[in-house]
């Protein structure tokens, strides 16, 4: 199981800092939530910090498009990001632009908002190769988790099973030290956090976490 670091609750006048600890403390990914302003309430960061990220960074970016139109940046995204997610819910042909990711030999991901059922992406599952479950609306970080959403992993497990699809699902939003073994317990391959990596003790939280997803997925004392 990945942990991936959403560098949205970092301190940004630091970011280098903080990313370095977090890097160290033995984060997979870097979770880069970029925002318009348009398709969320919230504005965010994007191309110039992902390439910048790209080459002062030794671990892959994964670029969580919060954008109404991610199909007119596709090449710049892919030019830095190991994985480009878009979501179900923006007005874009999402076949399309999966395609387009693919092209460029980067991992395609479909993120879906709490409100989103997982029948409504059943046709894109056996091209994607990443699903991201919002278990907060998309925005911001620091928000409380939408338990119910939780229930979606598992019924993505049984549909990549049943078919032999092999996307990888992540989950996104509102994951604590409290709920943290609940949401590993649905069996999620990535984990996304902002605020339960980067507020207080980088490395002490990512070592919280890992302990944590350990012992919910081997049982106490067979890690
Ligand atoms: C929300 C973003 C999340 C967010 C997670 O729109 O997609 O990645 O940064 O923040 P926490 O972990 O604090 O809920
Ligand atoms: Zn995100």
């Amino acid at each position: 199981m990945k942990i991936s670091a959403s560098i949205l609750s970092a301190d940004l006048l630091n970011l280098e800092r903080d990313i370095k600890e977090a890097v160290e403390g033995g984060i997979d990914l870097i979770h880069l939530d970029v925002m318009d302003g348009h398709f969320v309430p919230n504005l965010t960061f994007g191309i110039p910090l992902g390439q910048r990220l790209k080459d002062k960074i030794p671990i892959p970016i994964e670029s969580h498009l919060m954008i109404s139109n991610p199909d007119r940046y596709i090449d710049e995204y892919t030019s830095f990001s190991k994985y480009v997610t878009i979501h179900w819910e923006s007005p874009v042909q999402v076949t399309r632009v999966i395609q387009k990711i693919k092209e460029k030999g980067v991992s395609a991901g479909i993120a879906i908002n709490p409100g989103t059922e997982v029948y409504s992406i059943e046709d894109v599952l056996d091209r994607v190769d990443y699903v991201l479950v919002m278990t907060v609306e998309p925005g911001f970080s620091g928000q409380k988790m939408i338990k119910e959403s939780l229930g979606k992993i598992d019924l993505l497990r049984g549909i990549r099973e049943k078919n032999g699809f092999n996307f990888e699902i992540g989950v996104d939003g509102g994951i604590n030290r409290e709920n943290i073994k609940e949401v590993v317990s649905h069996g999620p391959d990535i984990i996304v956090s902002a605020s339960a990596i980067f507020n207080g003790k980088i490395k002490e939280n990512i070592n919280f976490l890992r302990n944590a997803m350990s012992v919910s997925v081997n049982g106490p004392g067979n890690s």
